[in-house]
């Protein structure tokens, strides 16, 4: 329910921020309402801390003095653990139920210059399947090889849902369940203009938001209700990654039984790494500071720490973050149960926000960053914890993210890593596989989640005994 305009326009003046009624008098009657409806919504003593701490200065990240390489179980088990163990524990668990998908998924995904929620982008070669489907096709899969639907859980944010919900109907599910399907809209903050610390109108009656992070997935999974019901059916622990890996292993039992039965490991939220290809690379870096393990992002790490290399010449922070975790009901529901409600840190990014000028009544369009968003990263949850592990996969089979239109983490780029999987896939059942003058695979190949989730599941299909330079094949 709406606070009156009396009570709003003093608390605004209180702010400094009534500009955001100078054009109430011009607004449809549906407009106003609108507009009083996001203003009550707005809590303005919280927000002006925010402003004060994030906008009106540029924070500087405080590191831990003991910072220290976060360890982690290797790819390769070797005598380090029982791999077989673990797998058995996680497989268990989904076998009962107690395991669901979570996608997050309320990104705007400005970089790809994609028209739509990212999940509906076509991500394969040949096909064209979009990432939702690819996740949707792994979940099928999974639940026929264990017997047992899986849940799937996806946050969208206000400005996507409507859109992913249709393209989802469109799709009918992907022969998904419809009742094991909960999607649910993140929270927002708004956009505050840098120099002044001013909240943005996007229109004449609309506040400027953005989503507020994945880390605003923690708050939504509670507010969502998604949390009590994943509780009424049994679910325990929650696999959660990025809408745009089409290479992730949506759930992965070895992952899934080291974050619930590893002896160092509380249960509560656990992560994937891969090693670093180079000091530059743009993931953030898994580290320790008194015993407890966190992720720092790869712009706050320090030049001298980012290049520091141990004696055997390898990087000494290689841990990179490939955004894959394991998380429980019951710490969701920990961090969340306190009535003063749940925040994690927010971070401050510098973004170009389109925005109506107040003294002219126009749309302004900048060409540099004028506005701060402020954003929760999900992996700042790690040190709430009681303790955390860190597993490493194999970044050539499951790290092939679509963030930029053209070079690095591109269409194209992933494109090649996902053909070159499955090249691996093939090789490992004897079949030929034609290369370039660079050694790169000379051809497009495509596997279906459907036929394979992984390379040992393509010894159950007739497998052509060779590829032509140059073929595209899909299996
Ligand atoms: C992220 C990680 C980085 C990691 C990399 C791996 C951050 C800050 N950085 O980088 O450490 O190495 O992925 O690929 O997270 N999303 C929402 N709601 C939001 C914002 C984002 O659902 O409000 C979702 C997006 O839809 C996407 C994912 O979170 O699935 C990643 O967000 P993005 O901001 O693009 O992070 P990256 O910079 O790619």
């Amino acid at each position: 329910m709406a606070e009156s305009l009396t009570t709003i326009r003093s608390k605004l003046q209180e702010h400094k921020q009534d500009h955001l009624l100078k054009f109430y008098d011009e607004l449809s009657e549906l407009e106003r309402e609108n507009l009083l409806e996001q203003l009550s919504d707005i809590d303005f003593v919280a927000l002006q801390t925010l402003i004060d701490q994030y906008v009106m200065r540029n924070p500087v990240k405080d590191l831990p003095k003991d910072l220290q390489p976060a360890p982690y179980y290797p790819c390769d088990p070797g005598s380090k653990y029982d791999a077989d163990h673990y797998r058995t524990i996680g497989e268990d668990l989904i076998r009962q139920g107690k395991v669901a998908a979570f996608t997050v998924a309320g990104g705007q995904g400005t970089r790809l210059g994609w028209n739509g929620p990212k999940g509906t982008f076509p991500a394969t070669a040949i096909t064209g399947r979009p990432l939702f489907r690819i996740f949707a096709e792994q979940l099928l899969a999974t639940a026929k090889r264990y017997g047992n639907s899986i849940r799937w859980y996806i946050m969208t944010s206000p400005q996507n849902h409507a859109q992913t919900r249709a393209f989802f109907a469109d799709n009918r599910f992907f022969g998904i369940d419809r009742q094991d399907i909960f999607m649910f809209p993140q929270g927002t903050m708004p956009c505050i203009d840098a120099a002044t610390g001013k909240l943005l109108l996007s229109n004449k009656s609309t506040i400027a938001v953005n989503p507020d992070g994945h880390g605003g997935s923690i708050k939504a999974l509670a507010q969502s209700g998604a949390i009590e019901v994943m509780q009424s059916c049994g679910i325990e622990h929650i696999s959660y990654f990025q809408v745009d890996n089409p290479m992730v292993r949506a759930i992965d039992p070895l992952f899934v039984g080291l974050h619930a039965a590893a002896p160092d490991s509380s249960g509560e939220i656990s992560s994937k790494m891969v090693t670093k290809t180079s000091p530059q690379e743009k993931v953030g870096v898994f580290c320790q500071s008194g015993g407890k393990t966190m992720v720092i992002e790869y712009s706050d790490l320090p030049d001298d720490l980012t290049n520091q290399t141990t004696d055997d010449g390898k990087l000494r922070f290689i841990a990179g973050s490939i955004a894959i975790h394991m998380l429980s009901v019951k710490f969701v529901e920990k961090l969340t149960s306190n009535s003063d409600g749940f925040a994690l840190p927010f971070h401050r990014a510098d973004k170009i926000v389109p925005y109506i000028d107040t003294t002219t009544g126009k749309l302004t369009e900048p060409d540099k960053p004028n506005a701060v968003k402020l954003e929760a990263f999900v992996f700042d949850a790690i040190p709430l914890a009681e303790s955390s592990i860190v597993y490493e996969t194999n970044r050539n089979e499951e790290f092939a993210p679509i963030k930029n239109a053209k070079g690095i983490d591109s269409v194209v780029s992933s494109q090649q890593l996902q053909t070159q999987r499955a090249a691996n896939w093939l090789k490992t059942h004897g079949i030929e596989i034609p290369l370039d003058s660079k050694d790169q695979v000379d051809a497009v190949i495509e596997i279906s989640p459907l036929t394979a989730l992984e390379a040992a599941d393509l010894k159950k299909i007739d497998l052509p005994k060779s590829i032509k330079p140059g073929e595209s094949i899909v299996l």
